[in-house]
């Protein structure tokens, strides 16, 4: 069915800030949460970290809040939940991720971190489902984003917005999440637009260019987080090694199986770090 509702975010004279300062105050509303301190973003085989986080305390559907879009995908939670952690911390948890490719614009794609930060998050965590270049990883292996490369070609900044990006994915936030784990490697995202996954020769290229991570999120949500001062956390699950690395073809739902396969792990890895935070 195609979209006839207008979408407060699609009129350039709109300041985005400000229909993230709404959504903010509809989650206030619907949660009875004033403020909330940690944002979690849940991608492919992240979600039920949501559940060991802490007690939660409301859930609400993603399309009552002004500006979130339905997510594209069935096995994107289109919800909101709000938790609290037993050391007294309110985190936001956003399942309704909208991606680049869904070709809504850029605005829509941070409108979640612009309005995390609008609750009073100062933390946003971003979590991914992602292909591995290194040839020391595998499939169902939680990897800490140790920097991007933005490949897309777009940026959530208007304007001549200058905004430093160095340590961008904290120093501080991945130390603590080794602390954690020790075990966990880190790695370069590089965001591509896809729907379509990469080609052997984009892999390839990505490599070269200093990746190990190929995805189709998280850096401009980074990008957008880093500009309302957040501090950034980021893990990508392997849930597949990328085109040419592995020789089979990727699917959808090879991914998903494996995002469900290292879902109990990765989740009690997450809800720990959080708990930490
Ligand atoms: N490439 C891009 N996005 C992905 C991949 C991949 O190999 N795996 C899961 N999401």
């Amino acid at each position: 069915m195609s979209e006839t509702i207008h979408h407060p975010l699609d009129d350039a004279a709109t300041d985005p800030f400000e229909v993230a300062a709404r959504a903010a105050r509809d989650i206030a509303r619907l949660t009875g949460v004033e403020h909330h301190d940690i944002a979690l973003t849940l991608g492919s085989g992240w979600g039920k970290a949501a559940d060991l986080i802490g007690e939660t305390t409301a859930t609400i559907a993603a399309t009552e809040v002004t500006g979130f879009s339905k997510p594209a995908l069935a096995g994107h939670v289109g919800s909101l939940r709000s938790i609290l952690t037993p050391k007294g911390t309110r985190v936001l948890v956003i399942g309704a991720r909208t991606h680049y490719y869904e070709g809504h614009g850029v605005r829509r794609v941070v409108h979640s971190v612009r309005t995390a930060a609008a609750t009073g998050a100062r933390t946003m965590v971003l979590t991914n489902g992602a292909g591995g270049i290194k040839s020391t990883w595998s499939p169902g292996q939680p990897v800490l984003i140790s920097d991007h490369i933005n490949l897309t070609g777009d940026s959530p900044l208007e304007g001549a917005t200058f905004i430093d990006l160095t340590d961008l994915y904290s120093t501080r936030l991945r130390d603590l999440a080794r602390r954690v784990d020790p075990s966990l490697d880190e790695g370069v995202y590089c965001q591509f637009r896809g729907p379509q996954y990469e080609t052997p020769a984009e892999v390839r290229m990505a490599k070269t260019i200093g990746g190990h991570i190929v995805g189709m999120s998280t850096a401009l949500e980074a990008i957008a987080a880093r500009q309302a001062g957040m501090e950034v956390l980021g893990f990508s699950l392997i849930t597949n090694m990328a085109a040419g690395i592995q020789t089979t073809p990727l699917s959808h739902q090879e991914v998903i199986e494996a995002g469900q396969q290292a879902e109990p792990v990765i989740s009690a890895l997450l809800a720990r770090v959080i708990g930490e935070l």
